[in-house]
């Protein structure tokens, strides 16, 4: 392997959950460890490229040396990304972004009555379609992670939010997906070819999709 083949390349990652607040003691959010988009950065790191993290909350480490940028909301992330996309070359989304955010934050805690209570849930800005709405020269890729009919829904994704590469996950098998130091992927094109690879390390899932993606586009 050429320890350098991602030399002058700024690759922008995305990891973890987004969190979304209730009120003062409450959230949404989701299994994400972060672990799978950490490992991407570091080895972009290892192979002489520039790794930039936004990482939602987590119980990780910074990678040393990676320029990492916290944040908790969908919202937060997605400002954070629109302010570095026109200095990348490559965008990685491996993180579990939120769909949905509490319409209202109460600013106080919310009291518990006899009554039944309703959340009211608005859509959360969706970081991939923005960017694929503009994609320049930006090799977008995205997850998919889905517990039913996944190539469907990653093909359906591919062609929606503009991708040129999704990596498809089955988050409800055994080894794959959420907090673990393993994931099954496959690998899908724009052109739809797929690539399905078995069991292995978080680490082997992020070299593999830094292969694939110079693979593709010859780089
Ligand atoms: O963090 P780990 O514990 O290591 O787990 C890894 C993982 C399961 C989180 C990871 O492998 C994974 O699948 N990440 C994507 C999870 C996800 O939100 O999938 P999705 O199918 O809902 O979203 C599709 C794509 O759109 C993703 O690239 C996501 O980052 C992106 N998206 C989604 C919603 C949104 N509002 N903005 C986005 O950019």
């Amino acid at each position: 392997l050429d320890k350098n083949d991602y030399d002058g390349k700024t690759v922008l990652v995305t990891a973890g959950p987004t969190v979304e607040p209730i009120d003062p003691v409450r959230y949404i959010t989701n299994h994400s460890s972060g672990k799978m988009g950490f490992e991407i950065a570091k080895a972009v790191k290892s192979r002489g490229g520039r790794a930039i993290l936004v990482t939602g909350p987590t119980n990780l480490e910074d990678p040393i040396d990676i320029e990492t940028i916290h944040v908790n909301t969908a919202c937060e992330m997605y400002d954070a990304v629109m302010k570095l996309k026109d200095n990348i070359d490559i965008f990685i989304g491996a993180a579990a972004v939120a769909d949905y955010r509490p319409e209202r934050y109460e600013v106080n805690k919310i009291k518990k009555s006899d009554d039944n209570i309703e959340l009211k849930l608005i859509r959360n800005p969706d970081i991939l379609y923005e960017l694929g709405k503009n994609k320049g020269n930006i090799i977008l890729v995205g997850f998919a992670a889905e517990t039913e009919n996944l190539m469907e829904s990653a093909k359906e994704k591919i062609n929606k939010k503009n991708l040129d590469l999704i990596v498809a996950n089955d988050v409800s098998m055994e080894g794959a997906g959420f907090s673990g130091d393993t994931n099954i992927v496959n690998i899908i094109d724009k052109d739809l070819n797929i690539k399905e690879y078995p069991l292995m390390s978080k680490t082997n899932v992020a070299h593999i999709i830094l292969d694939e993606i110079k693979r593709y586009f010859n780089l």
